[in-house]
């Protein structure tokens, strides 16, 4: 049941940030939180931890990645600063919400629904 939803889920994931200009297979660590959300209750809360820390360090390095392209492509304009900060702010909090926290809080609530559920459903099959 929980695979099942779970599969909804990535693979909504996966066609809505295919879109994302970024084209390497380092930018997969970015579902490293949803990843570690779907297996929580059989990894434990240490690694999900874990998890989220690669998801973040990769959001960090794309930030890093789209500021010094923005700074090498913007060097001869005049309000060249401002449009690297406006780049490096842009990617850090749009990245830092797409790929961690809406996912992550997303299945994390999800499954917490459907465990719940499960746990109804089991407990009403017990002989009273
Ligand atoms: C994981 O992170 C949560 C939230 O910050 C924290 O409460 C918990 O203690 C951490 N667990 C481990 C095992 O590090």
């Amino acid at each position: 049941m929980n695979i099942i939803v779970i599969n909804i889920f990535l693979n909504f994931y996966l066609v809505e940030r295919g879109t994302q200009s970024q084209d390497t297979p380092v930018r997969y660590l970015g579902y490293a939180n949803e990843i570690g959300e779907a297996f929580r209750s059989i990894i434990g809360t240490k690694w999900v931890n874990v998890t989220y820390g690669i998801a973040t360090v990769y959001v960090l390095a794309d930030t890093a990645d789209k500021s010094i392209h923005s700074f090498k492509t913007n060097k001869n304009e005049k309000n060249h600063i401002t449009k690297v900060a406006f780049t490096t702010t842009d990617t850090l909090i749009w990245q830092l919400l797409a790929s961690v926290i809406i996912p992550g809080f997303t299945i994390n609530r999800l499954l917490a629904v459907n465990d719940f559920a499960l746990d109804e459903s089991l407990r009403k099959l017990e002989p009273k």
